[in-house]
């Protein structure tokens, strides 16, 4: 028996990082996992690794309510149920607030927040059926704030309490909604900073556990918040960030 057996499972964002090891973790744990994002071939990559039978790739950008409806009914239409939903799609563009284009704030709030809130409005009516579960992927970015990421952290931000709010208004309702909160995690999103040695030293520094984050970091404790083990467990956002945010943030001696 496994944790997830018989459940069906939405990852957005999931070609690549966070997202694919989320999905590889709960297919492995016996869930049916829909798997969406904006590019099929990065989708079919991830799903290369899935059972076929347990697998759905349904692309859906998800900033986009009506391709995120058409996501959630393509889920129930296959499986017949949705008993969790991983919002992790997301883009993480720097720069300061007198610098930054209209557009460039839109591009963020849509994506990153807008496809949050899409996604809890399509599939809550389904997971209250099940009483299910929302994880939602914020970040450290969402407790703190960092330099040069302005948007990000407004984003973030609200998405953290966003699922602090959605966890009063369903917890009657059986679902429970929870967020994790990474640190810096090796993918797409931050192969550039991997890049630099000096940059990661930094890092390094200030994380108690002394290394970077994984996907599968994160993949498992998304895995621990959707599954009955923290079944009394909801409203929480979850630093999964090696220590990083225990720290005050005077640097180590
Ligand atoms: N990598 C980190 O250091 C880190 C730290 C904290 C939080 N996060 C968060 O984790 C989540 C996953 O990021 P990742 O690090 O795995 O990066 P990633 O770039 O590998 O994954 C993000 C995925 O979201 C998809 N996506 C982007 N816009 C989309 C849209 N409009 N519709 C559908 N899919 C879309 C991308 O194609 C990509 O596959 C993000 O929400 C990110 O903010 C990442």
């Amino acid at each position: 028996m496994q944790r997830f057996d018989g459940k069906v499972v939405i990852v957005t964002g999931a070609g690549s990082g966070i997202g694919a090891g989320t999905a590889r973790r709960f297919a492995a744990e016996g869930a049916s996992v829909v798997l969406t994002g904006r590019t099929r071939e990065k989708l079919e990559r991830t799903a290369a690794d899935l059972p076929a039978d347990r697998c759905l790739v349904h692309p859906a950008d998800v900033s986009q309510l009506e391709q995120v409806e058409a996501l959630v009914a393509a889920a129930v239409s296959r499986f017949g149920r949705l008993d969790v939903l991983v919002n992790n799609a997301g883009v993480a563009p720097g720069g300061r607030v007198h610098e930054a284009s209209v557009d460039d704030w839109r591009q963020v709030m849509s994506i990153d927040l807008d496809g949050v809130f899409y996604g809890c409005r399509a599939a809550l009516p389904e997971l209250m059926k099940t009483r299910g579960s929302i994880i939602n992927v914020s970040s450290v970015s969402g407790l703190g704030a960092d330099w040069n990421m302005a948007f990000y952290n407004a984003a973030k931000g609200a998405v953290t309490n966003l699922t602090r709010a959605m966890a009063l208004d369903y917890g009657r309702d059986g679902v429970r909604v929870n967020a994790v909160c990474p640190s810096l995690t090796r993918t797409d999103l931050t192969e550039d900073m991997m890049a630099d040695e000096a940059l990661i030293a930094k890092f390094r520094e200030r994380i108690a556990l002394g290394r970077v984050a994984e996907p599968d970091d994160i993949a498992a404790a998304i895995a621990f918040l959707a599954s009955d083990d923290a079944r009394f467990v909801t409203g929480v956002n979850l630093p999964v960030d090696g220590g990083l945010s225990a720290s005050n943030g005077q640097p180590p001696q």
